[in-house]
């Protein structure tokens, strides 16, 4: 299987790291797609996609990854049902919103087993002193402490060694770009660090044998409130799914929490998670006419009957193409068959280079 073909270590690196440019993002199956899933990931990876289509603005060749870290959700998710829906879900709603798959490589971890074996090759460069510091398990610490319970209780060894798995999803592909929420940044620097170490071990003539990866933080939208004004997110189950039927997303849209000012009264747009949504979907001149409206005053309920309909509308086409998605899994599965071909090959590439390096092949 490991076919170490000839090639000189250095002539490989060289090629990757002059050639093409690469961008890679995962994204956790963890929850059924919400509003903030779309806004804060999705449409602004597709918009990046579209905007360099092949290539950047420098004119270099571009290549995207995007994969479902189906082995990352498995550190919480273990309801072999759930996890199974949500990692069709997730795959369904990206290419209800257009994700190209004859443009990105787009595939499952869990297809990929190099994955496996370079997470716990780099695992043995990751100091157990970096992993402690990774806020995401220093948070179940701490919140295991307020409790007075055994620091570690409920901590498996997926959750502490996360940080390991993304690093390899990262350096495996030869990644140059990751784009990612800002929650995510620490995490690129601990691949960074895991790159690192590797490097200065078996790195020669200031050549990296890994290379080393950059975290690019989605700023473009922030933290959107959930229903009750709070973060949207699952755990707070305040979100708005992307897929409800129309009925249903309307009648969430009417819950979303506002002040108790009268329908004439003026209202502040920019305080008011209903502009805020509203915006995202509108066109310049929607937007500032239901600017102008906020601030004349307008009713609540046509507030969010607006928002409603302007959402509904734009919902449709996805929604139709993620429900036939859902009921023929074959056909995502198809999907993933073309990113998973050509993923094995690039991580195998590195997986050759990499054991090579180290002595094992
Ligand atoms: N940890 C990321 C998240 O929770 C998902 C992820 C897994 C990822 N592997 C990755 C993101 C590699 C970028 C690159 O959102």
């Amino acid at each position: 299987m490991y076919n170490n073909n000839n090639n000189n270590i250095n002539n490989n690196i060289n090629n990757n790291i002059k050639g093409i440019k690469k961008i890679l993002t995962g994204i956790k199956p963890t929850g059924t797609p919400h509003l903030g899933n779309y806004l804060g990931a999705i449409a602004p990876a597709l918009q990046y996609i579209h905007d360099h289509d092949g290539h950047d603005n420098q004119n270099q060749e571009v290549e995207s990854y995007y994969f479902i870290a189906d082995y990352h959700a498995l550190t919480t998710i273990h309801d072999p049902k759930i996890l199974h829906n949500y990692i069709l879900e997730v795959a369904a709603t990206w290419v209800a919103f257009g994700l190209d798959v004859n443009k990105t490589v787009f595939f499952r971890q869990s297809d990929i087993p190099q994955v496996m074996e370079l997470s716990w090759i780099l695992g043995c460069f990751s100091s157990k002193g970096l992993m402690n510091r990774a806020h995401a398990y220093k948070a179940l610490l701490d919140q295991n402490t307020c409790n007075e319970d055994d620091p570690d209780a409920g901590i498996n060894m997926g959750v502490y060694t996360y940080p390991v798995l993304m690093a390899a999803d990262i350096l495996l592909f030869d990644s140059d770009l990751v784009p990612v929420g800002q929650d995510q940044i620490q995490h690129i620097e601990i691949a960074r660090d895991i790159a690192k170490a590797f490097n200065s071990r078996y790195g020669k003539d200031g050549v990296d044998i890994l290379k080393m990866p950059n975290g690019i933080v989605r700023k473009e939208v922030a933290v959107l409130p959930g229903l009750d004004g709070r973060k949207m997110s699952k755990s707070y189950n305040n979100t708005i799914p992307l897929f409800l039927p129309s009925d249903k997303l309307r009648k969430l849209i009417m819950k979303i929490k506002t002040d108790s000012s009268g329908p004439t009264e003026p209202k502040n747009p920019d305080d008011s998670l209903i502009f805020t949504i509203y915006s995202e979907f509108a066109s310049e001149e929607q937007k500032n006419q239901m600017k102008q409206r906020f601030l004349n005053g307008i009713a609540w309920g046509q507030a969010k009957q607006e928002l409603f309909e302007l959402m509904d509308n734009f919902l449709k086409n996805p929604r139709e193409k993620f429900n036939y998605l859902m009921s023929n899994p074959d056909e995502i599965e198809k999907l993933l068959k073309r990113g998973k071909e050509l993923a094995l090959i690039s991580a195998q590439k590195t997986l050759n280079r990499v054991r090579k390096t180290i002595g094992i092949n």
